[in-house]
């Protein structure tokens, strides 16, 4: 018995949170046992490089080398850890960003030699690689709208229901500050372009999705994308 491994692409804001976790839903509803994921992230080990990489105080001078050194290292531990045993167990794994966004955020965003970064891909993932790539796609502005519609909906979160029940978080919150989201606008636009080289490059694998739609017909897109590939 072989898992599912699908990925969730595109730039902050294109909704793939939102969609992993209505996909999630969908799948369990038809009895499949779903893993949702997130890069960086995902392990115990992976989650503190997340950490370091987007929130840590210690980052403002990480340069893009040590960037992608450790994107990887994080995911060298996330395919062994967790994602070559779930997919040996016959699961869905669905997963918020993985090697495409190494490429377009630290290849083409950060500028890194191209070659280099698919040497460091192909070294920490092995054989792994995803049975389909979802890439939502919003235009940059629609992006930065989204993001700070989720910042202020984070913020009428973060004050706790009473009566509310305290538990020791598994993962660190994605509070404050993100490293990622200080870069410049030229930033987003090669990453933007890096998305589109990828999606052009392997169009059997990578399906654009555009995500400016409702929450509603992205969802009726990628369940149509999945359905084939269900066995
Ligand atoms: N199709 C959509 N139309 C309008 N708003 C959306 C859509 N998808 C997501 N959103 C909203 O945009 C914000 C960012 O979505 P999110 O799922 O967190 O994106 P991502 O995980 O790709 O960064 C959230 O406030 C979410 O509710
Ligand atoms: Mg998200």
């Amino acid at each position: 018995m072989s898992g599912l491994f699908i990925t969730f692409e595109g730039t902050e804001g294109g909704g793939k949170s939102t969609q992993i976790h209505l996909t999630a839903d969908w799948l369990e509803s038809q009895g499949r046992e779903v893993l949702t994921l997130r890069e960086p992230g995902g392990t115990p080990i992976s989650e503190e490089i997340r950490h370091l990489l987007k929130h840590s105080e210690v980052n403002h001078n990480m340069t893009a080398e040590a960037e992608l050194l450790l994107m990887n290292a994080s995911r060298a531990q996330l395919v062994r850890e967790v994602i070559n045993p779930a997919m040996e167990a016959g699961k869905t794994i669905l997963c918020d960003r993985f090697y495409d966004s190494t490429t377009a955020y630290q290849g083409y965003g950060r500028q890194l030699d191209l070659n280099s970064v698919a040497t460091l891909i192909d070294f920490a993932v092995g054989e792994t690689r995803p049975n389909l790539t979802l890439l939502l796609r919003v235009p940059i502005s629609i992006s930065q709208e989204r993001q700070q519609q989720r910042r202020d909906e984070a913020a009428e979160n973060t004050a706790a229901p009473k009566g509310s029940t305290t538990h020791v978080p598994l993962h660190f919150d994605d509070v404050g500050r993100d490293r990622f989201e200080e870069a410049d606008r030229a930033f987003f636009e090669r990453v933007e372009k890096g998305f589109r080289a990828i999606s052009q490059a392997e169009p059997y694998r990578v399906k654009v999705i555009d995500a400016t739609k409702s929450i509603e017909e992205v969802q009726e897109q990628i369940r149509k994308l999945i359905t084939p590939i269900l066995k």
